[in-house]
């Protein structure tokens, strides 16, 4: 596989789920994840992510079928390595597949993907989505283990989860933040040794991105929460851009 330089801008793939959230709040229609979805396309988003639960707390199938349909970026959808999204995958055939883990009581993806513990089954749940034509990617914590396991199992991406250092920064511990810095410089360079192209993201915003898009291996970021959070204030074009404008100020 080739992957792609160091130098290609970072790419912004940006996860509508919290529309769908706000949407679902009340029922109906409103605000549309489509309507999201091409927004942030027109601000110059390179990609739409889309995190289907188990539990259709917010994107629910319809959303990824009419989404896929109207959109021309590439479509990353999240899931977890379940029978029943393995099915939907195959039968959407989106870009990308990033499995995640999912417990029905978080409130949010709240740790990596358990990749080393897992490695015969996950081999088995990835090889028919690559099969299919999907880049398959494992969100995982940024763990030595974990990202060696991610490339022995047949991933072609890992996206590192930024929550923790994204935690720290909010508590102003700068030593831990540092620390979770130094684990996520090192297990991206790990990974991209092992031929694994580099994503990273959850939680991030205008303040702590800077360092996270300044990691020479990480291609891509996904970012969702705060971008529909942000567009309450500002709308939803001006707030992709403005984190765009802080990915290439890092990366610069
Ligand atoms: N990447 C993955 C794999 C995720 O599960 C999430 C959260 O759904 C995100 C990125 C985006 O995180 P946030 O919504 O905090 O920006």
């Amino acid at each position: 596989m080739t992957l792609p330089s160091p130098d290609a801008p970072l790419r912004l793939g940006v996860n509508i789920d919290h529309v769908a959230t706000l949407r679902n709040a009340r029922g109906g229609r409103d605000p549309d994840p489509v309507r999201a979805a091409l927004l942030a396309q027109q601000a110059g988003a390179d990609g739409i992510t889309l995190h289907l639960r188990e539990d259709r707390r917010h994107i629910v199938d319809a959303d990824l079928a009419a989404v896929m349909e109207a959109v021309a970026l590439p479509i990353n959808l999240e899931l977890a390595a379940t029978d029943e999204m393995q099915g939907i995958a195959l039968a959407h055939r989106p870009h990308a597949v990033c499995i995640v883990p999912e417990r029905r009581e978080e409130r949010t993806t709240e740790g990596g993907l358990e990749v080393a513990g897992d490695e015969a089954r996950l081999t088995r749940f990835i090889a028919p989505l690559r099969d299919a034509g999907s880049r398959v990617s494992l969100f995982v914590a940024p763990d030595e283990a974990q990202v060696e396991a991610a490339a022995r199992v047949g991933a072609q991406v890992i996206e590192l989860h930024t929550g923790s250092y994204c935690e720290y920064c909010a508590e102003g511990d700068d030593a831990a933040r540092d620390a979770e810095l130094r684990r996520l410089f090192a297990t991206a360079s790990l990974a991209r040794d092992l031929g694994l192209e580099v994503h990273a993201g959850h939680g991030l915003n205008f303040v702590n991105v800077g360092p996270i898009a300044a990691i020479p291996e990480v291609v891509e970021l996904n970012i969702g929460h705060f971008l529909v959070g942000e567009a309450v204030f500002v709308g939803l074009e001006a707030a992709i851009r403005e984190m765009r404008r802080q990915m290439n100020l890092a990366r610069m």
